[in-house]
């Protein structure tokens, strides 16, 4: 029978007690937990699932997004509709992560003072956006929204669209040489009604025309043009976007 009064040599006290062997050994521990996190990101391509129809924005969509993150939007309203059936039966399918892989940087918000906006795009007329910017109080008498009337006033700057277009490639975003050729046409062509919208319609699919009346696109035809394709991108009814992750 072996001495079970005889004490072993190396025992976790003697772990506490180094302090370098201590170090060492927890660096090994922590090592495997990185590993073990970190390795299988490299085996996947992206760890945002590409989703059928998700497109970067037209030229005058991206100018729109512009102004959204300029004026503030963001501080009233979220973009990102959770998977909770109340969420769901208000605001329509939950938001997935492809939906803002384009957006630079993304809209998700944290404040709902107004409604999410995820999913906004097509729920209204044009003509009810442009009443409602720029009054929100004669459509929905008790909104706190402030009036964005001014935007009706003050035209896009249109020369320096390819840039913006550019600005978005560095980030990720797959804007094609020719996509970036095109960007002023497309951004002109989507706010002129009677335009040639050919071309805009192949490189943007779903784009929708706003009225700029012949004259220089204002900043609410923008911004209107980018409330508008707000999650209508990704068609739901379409079997294979089944199952999708979050
Ligand atoms: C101070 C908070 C606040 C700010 C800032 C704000 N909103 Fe709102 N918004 C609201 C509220 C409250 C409502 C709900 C009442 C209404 O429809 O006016 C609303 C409603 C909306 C709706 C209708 C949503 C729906 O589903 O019915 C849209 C579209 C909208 N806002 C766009 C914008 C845009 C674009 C901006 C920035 C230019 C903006 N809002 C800035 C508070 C805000």
């Amino acid at each position: 029978m072996s001495d079970i009064t005889k004490k072993p040599r190396f025992t976790h006290g003697t772990i506490e007690r180094n302090a370098f062997i201590l170090l060492v050994l927890a660096l090994i521990a922590i090592s495997i937990g990185g590993i073990v996190e970190i390795i299988p990101l490299f085996t996947i391509e992206t760890t945002v699932e590409h989703v059928k129809g998700v497109r970067p924005y037209a030229p005058l969509e991206l100018v729109g997004r512009n102004i959204y993150v300029r004026e503030g939007c963001y501080l009233c309203h979220s973009q990102q509709i959770r998977s909770l059936r109340d969420e769901v039966e208000r605001y329509g399918h939950f938001s997935l992560a492809a939906e803002s892989m384009y957006d630079h940087p993304f809209q998700w918000g944290s404040k709902r003072i107004g409604p999410d906006l995820a999913r906004v795009g097509g729920k209204y007329s044009n003509d009810w956006h442009y009443q409602h910017l720029q009054n929100p109080q004669a459509l929905v008498p008790e909104s706190l929204m402030p009036r964005y009337a001014f935007l009706a006033t003050r035209p896009i700057q249109i020369d320096n669209i390819a840039d913006h277009l550019r600005t978005n490639v560095i980030v990720g975003v797959p804007y094609t040489s020719e996509d970036i050729a095109h960007a002023q046409d497309d951004l002109l062509a989507q706010a002129t009604p009677g335009a040639d919208v050919t071309g805009l319609m192949q490189r943007y699919p779903k784009a929708n025309l706003v009225p700029g009346n012949g004259r220089t696109p204002t900043e609410l035809d923008a911004l209107i043009a980018y409330l508008q394709v707000l999650g209508t991108m990704v068609d739901f009814a379409d079997p294979s976007t089944e199952n999708l992750q979050q």
